[in-house]
């Protein structure tokens, strides 16, 4: 088990370059599965969760092979439908190979997902969708048993704009016969970003970011190279990094529309925010102010994979802040370990009530999960004194060479095994 030794109060300067997209590349990853050719996908973050979800493709029988920083799959081989558990609970977005794999075998075994423990996290909204192509869904013994004679193309109505259930549908309906159409879908930018992969393939997607996503089924994919959009929330982490800790960085790479709800509360903290292309330079000089109020939302909203990393910022801000977390049921673990550090946080149900105090204290405290072990990260690195951030697994899974990126800002962090 790592652990980061942060000694806190560094400004941060200088550029940080913003690696493709965890949540674009998984369900591309995913939809490798869906085509006999073989794809590259470039420039392939360093982080954890691609290589468990690279393993489960091995798994089911793809050629998988790393070729300096990309990746090859090569899936025409492929002849297992079944994920096991162990495999499975590493991450969530082992469940969207639900899709793809029962469009190549008309059948799946798939152990229910695993991933950052941030909320009940049921997979309804996937079956029900799968069930609308015609697929039968039984589960026993912490199994999901898909099958199906084919997939037929049918109107899906989610009840929520559920990331994960829109792409699971999208992948099994590319093949489908007729065409499917998935209302009430999540418009997230890594949607768009897999549509434009499959179409890339060969697939015939369209609406991705309106709501209403529209597949007509084809019958063959083929195969090609692609580069998958940059990461918003690692390009957000960083940004509140900076309005943390002080000084200048510029974000290069990263797309300020995606990320354009952050930016506007970042600016009414009083950061100085300049935009040019895939560049966002984020300057901080004074104590920030803090925002009155910020609820997560689905996008374009504000994005839940920032709430705590903005709630670390909330507890150094003069003033005070309301916090509500309408996406998952227990995305505030993170608070406790915040509060050894010196933070005022009240949690009640989904809201957290935010007092700014003048500087967190270095302390020793222990990573929960991905999103909330970057706050904390983030909260050592401003804090006054020395601080030991333990189990950094979680923060691997989701940041690829994220000490290397802090030690090149100025920060003072070192990755230490336990
Ligand atoms: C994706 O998770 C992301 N993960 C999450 O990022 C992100 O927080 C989330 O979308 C919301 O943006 C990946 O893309 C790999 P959801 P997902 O289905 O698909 C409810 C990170 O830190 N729901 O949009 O699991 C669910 O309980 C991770 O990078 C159902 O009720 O999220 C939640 O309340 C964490 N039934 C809401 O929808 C279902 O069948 C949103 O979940 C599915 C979801």
């Amino acid at each position: 088990m790592d652990k980061y030794v942060i000694n806190g109060g560094n400004k941060l300067y200088g550029n940080v370059k913003i690696q493709t997209a965890k949540n674009s590349v998984l369900p591309i990853l995913a939809a490798t599965v869906l085509t006999d050719s073989s794809v590259k996908i470039l420039d392939i973050p360093q982080i954890s969760d691609v290589k468990n979800m690279v393993r489960i493709l091995s798994r089911l029988g793809c050629k998988t092979q790393y070729c300096d920083s990309h990746l090859i799959v090569d899936a025409s081989n492929s002849n297992n439908y079944e994920i096991p558990s162990e495999l499975a609970h590493e991450l969530r977005s082992s469940v969207f190979l639900l899709g793809s794999v029962i469009s190549r075998f008309h059948k799946a075994k798939i152990a229910y997902p695993g991933g950052c423990d941030i909320g009940l996290r049921p997979v309804d909204l996937h079956l029900s969708g799968l069930k609308r192509l015609g697929v039968t869904v039984t589960e026993e013994n912490g199994y999901i048993l898909c099958s199906c004679e084919k997939l037929t193309g049918n109107e899906i109505m989610l009840d929520c704009p559920s990331v994960g259930a829109t792409e699971n549908i999208m992948l099994a309906a590319v093949k489908a016969e007729g065409t499917t159409v998935i209302k009430n879908a999540a418009r997230e930018p890594e949607i768009e970003d897999l549509q434009k992969f499959l179409n890339y393939i060969g697939a015939k997607v369209k609406g991705a970011g309106s709501g209403t996503i529209i597949v007509e089924g084809v019958k063959k994919l083929h195969g090609g190279e692609y580069l998958p959009i940059t990461d918003r929330i690692e390009a957000g982490t960083f940004l509140i990094a900076a309005a943390m800790c002080g000084g200048e960085i510029c974000a290069e790479g990263a797309l300020a529309e995606n990320i354009s709800s952050l930016i506007h509360k970042l600016r009414e903290n009083g950061c100085k925010i300049h935009i040019k292309n895939d560049k966002i330079i984020l300057r901080r000089e004074r104590r920030l102010t803090a925002v009155k109020s910020f609820e997560t939302q689905p996008y374009p909203g504000f994005p839940t994979d920032l709430q705590a990393q903005m709630t670390a910022l909330c507890c150094i801000c003069q003033g005070q802040s309301i916090v509500t977390e309408n996406l998952f049921e227990t995305r505030y673990k993170y608070v406790p370990q915040l509060r050894k550090m010196g933070a005022d946080i009240t949690v009640i149900d989904r809201n957290a009530f935010v007092r700014g105090v003048e500087k967190f204290n270095g302390a020793t405290v222990v990573a929960q999960d991905l999103r909330g072990g970057a706050a904390l990260v983030l909260a050592a690195l401003a804090a006054q004194g020395k601080s030991e951030v333990l189990d950094i697994s979680h923060v691997d899974r989701g940041y690829g060479d994220f000490e290397y990126k802090l030690r090149n800002l100025g920060g003072d962090v070192i990755r230490k095994t336990v």
